[in-house]
Order: structure tokens, then C-alpha cells, then sequence
């Protein structure tokens, strides 16, 4: 009997010092193994629970309670130990884990969108309100849409070399396009009628590069064939778009101009917004924003010639329609106050941001 008891003792023993070990080895795995040879069901202890049988019900009833006791504190130092693992485990991933927020991190500058973007965008959401759609064409054009299509006599002095940027070899006829208005034409020659289409775009000439002058520079185009279009709608269409990007107090006014594929032409001027036209009467008051002309031009427009529509294959007996082209680069000088066009296209991120935060 004696011999019975002192197996049981040191079989709980054994799985205690089990438990310590796993828990030194810090392994979950160890512990579940050996929490089964101790407490499963092919367990000495239960062996020994199973042999009960074999003895006087005193014995049973003492040997019994001793193993249930000794099965009871094993289940618990098992239990303990697993707990013990398991926090460990936890402090263990979030020590791993841990960021330390007051390392040095390289920082990336924020950039910020072109200006000139940014106008682009405002300018066809305008007429993309009025229900027109937004067209693109190619940089490097067709002479003969840039020109000929448009009513340009071929001793115009805009095809001169001089003016254009022609691309070689001359004898394919290519050009980088001076205006975007080419794009009249392929708008016409691939849509069906009625069209209401704006256009923006870099264009190109062969000028110098100066705080005046871009050799690329932007265009808005503008194009509206429809039945019954007049020089009114043109008027109305423009001093829209001027009121949505100068204010409602912008004044406008068509200067009689010509332009071979409008008839009549103008051109659009806004009345200087800083002067009021005041410096063009007074000397004393001279302006910069208008060189004291009171007036700035703005773009170029007219009721689409003739001609135009006919070399697009359109019935000009049933249609007419009206047209426009202003500079983008100009809009924003005008707007933002911005008088050299160097900063345009020199890349400062200071000038976008200072842009943006005058934009309207
Ligand atoms: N393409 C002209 C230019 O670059 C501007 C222009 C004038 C566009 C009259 C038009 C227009 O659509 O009708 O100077």
C-alpha cells in the first residue's frame, strides 16, 4: 500500500517539475505534450485509478481521494503554466512589435499641381456645366489642318519658318501646332452635328524664351456648330466663361480683328481689372497690369467661316456656328497676378503653392 502512495507522490511531483520546465523552455508545445502524459487518459495516475478495484473499499476510498487530490493539482500547475506561457508569448509579440515613434523618418516633400493644370481643369469644368464636351488633339499636327483647313493662304505669314516649327523631313507636311484651333476641324471631321467642344492644349512657336514669351505656351479652343448659332451666343458664351474666371464685376468687349477662319472676327479684351481703364485717360496713373491701355486682350474668336465648315463636309447653308481661342498661360498672369512667364515653366514648387493659394 505504502509502496502505492509513494507513486502517486512522486508521479504529481514529476508532472510539477514537468510544468516548471516547459515553462523555463518557454514552449506551449512541451507543455501540451506532457500535460497529456501526466493528466490524459493513458496517464500512471489513471492507470493506478483503474487498479482501485483490486483493493478493501477503506483502501479504495483513501488511495482514491489521494489520486483525485494529486489529478486536481496537476490540472491546476498545467493550467498555471499555460497562463504563464501565453502572457509571455503576448509580452514577447508586442515588445517585437513596438514602434518607436521618436525615430528620425526621412521626409517627402508634398508637391503640388501646376497652375496651369489647375486652370485647365476650371476652364472645361465651365463648359462641361453647360453640357460641352472636351476635346485633345496632337502636338505634332498636319499642316494642313493647322493651316489650309482653316483658311489660311499658303503665303500666310504664320506658316513662315520664322513663326512655325516645322518637323523634318518638311516634305510630310508636319508641324508642331502653333494654335489649337486644328482641333475645329478634327472635331468636325469626326462628330456628328450638333458640336459644342473645348479644346485645351500646349501649342508652339518659334519665338525666344523671355519673361514675356513662352515658346510653348496653353489654349483654351472653343468651337460651337449648331443650327441657328450667332455672334450673340458668342458673346454670351464668353462673358460667362470671363465672370466664372475673373468674378461677376469682369467687363468684356469685342475689338473687330480678323482671323481667316472666322467671319466676322474679334478679339476678346477684359477691362483691367486693377485700373478700371482709368490709366488709359490719366498719365499720372500709369498701370502695369494693362500697360495703360486700359483694356488686356485676352483671346481670339468669331462666328466660324464658311469656308471651314465646308472643307469639314458641313451644309454651311444649315449650320453656322461660333468659335473661340484664348491663352491659358495669360488667364492665370491675368488672375494671379503673375508678370513673368519664367516662373511658368522653371518647376519651383513655391510658385504652385503661392498660386494655388490665390486661386479663386
Ligand atoms: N487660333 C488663334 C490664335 O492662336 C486664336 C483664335 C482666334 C481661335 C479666333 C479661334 C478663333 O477659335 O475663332 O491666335
Amino acid at each position: 500500500m505504502e509502496e502505492m502512495d509513494a507513486a502517486v507522490t512522486s508521479e504529481v511531483d514529476r508532472g510539477k517539475a514537468a510544468v516548471q520546465q516547459a515553462v523555463t523552455m518557454g514552449s506551449l508545445e512541451t507543455l501540451i505534450s506532457e500535460r497529456n502524459r501526466y493528466i490524459g487518459k493513458a496517464a500512471r495516475l489513471r492507470t493506478l485509478q483503474r487498479q482501485l478495484g483490486q483493493l478493501t473499499p477503506d483502501e479504495r476510498r483513501r488511495l482514491g481521494g489521494i489520486i483525485q487530490q494529486g489529478l486536481a493539482q496537476l490540472t491546476q500547475a498545467f493550467e498555471q503554466g499555460e497562463q504563464t506561457l501565453e502572457r509571455a508569448a503576448l509580452e514577447a509579440r508586442l515588445l517585437a512589435e513596438t514602434v518607436d515613434v521618436t525615430l528620425p523618418v526621412t521626409q517627402h516633400p508634398m508637391g503640388a499641381r501646376h497652375p496651369i493644370s489647375v486652370l485647365i481643369e476650371q476652364m472645361c469644368d465651365v463648359f462641361i456645366a453647360m453640357g460641352w464636351q472636351v476635346a485633345e488633339g496632337p502636338e505634332a499636327e498636319a499642316e494642313w489642318l493647322n493651316f489650309d483647313a482653316l483658311n489660311f493662304s499658303s503665303d500666310h505669314p504664320a506658316r513662315f519658318m520664322s513663326d512655325t516649327l516645322f518637323i523634318d523631313p518638311a516634305s510630310e507636311h508636319r508641324i508642331m501646332r502653333t494654335h489649337t484651333s486644328p482641333v475645329q476641324m478634327r472635331t468636325l471631321l469626326t462628330n456628328d452635328l450638333p458640336v459644342y467642344v473645348v479644346a485645351p492644349g500646349k501649342v508652339y512657336r518659334a519665338d525666344e524664351y523671355d519673361a514675356t514669351h513662352l515658346p510653348v505656351f496653353h489654349q483654351l479652343e472653343g468651337l460651337a456648330v449648331d443650327k441657328g448659332l450667332s455672334l450673340a451666343d458668342l458673346k454670351g458664351t464668353l462673358d460667362h466663361l470671363a465672370k466664372s474666371m475673373f468674378g461677376a464685376e469682369i467687363v468684356t468687349r469685342l475689338r473687330p480683328h480678323f482671323f481667316p477662319f472666322t467671319e466676322p472676327s474679334a478679339e476678346i479684351d477684359l477691362l483691367c481689372f486693377v485700373c478700371h481703364g482709368q490709366s488709359a485717360e490719366d498719365p499720372s496713373h500709369p498701370c502695369r497690369t494693362c500697360h495703360s491701355e486700359g483694356w488686356i486682350e485676352w483671346g481670339g474668336c468669331g462666328v466660324v467661316n464658311p469656308r471651314v465648315l465646308q472643307a469639314a463636309g458641313v451644309d454651311s447653308s444649315q449650320y453656322s456656328g461660333f468659335a473661340f481661342g484664348m491663352g491659358i498661360d495669360r488667364t492665370v498672369m491675368f488672375r494671379n497676378n503673375a508678370s513673368n512667364l519664367r516662373d511658368f515653366v522653371e518647376g519651383d514648387i513655391r510658385f504652385s503653392r503661392e498660386l494655388q493659394g490665390v486661386a479663386r
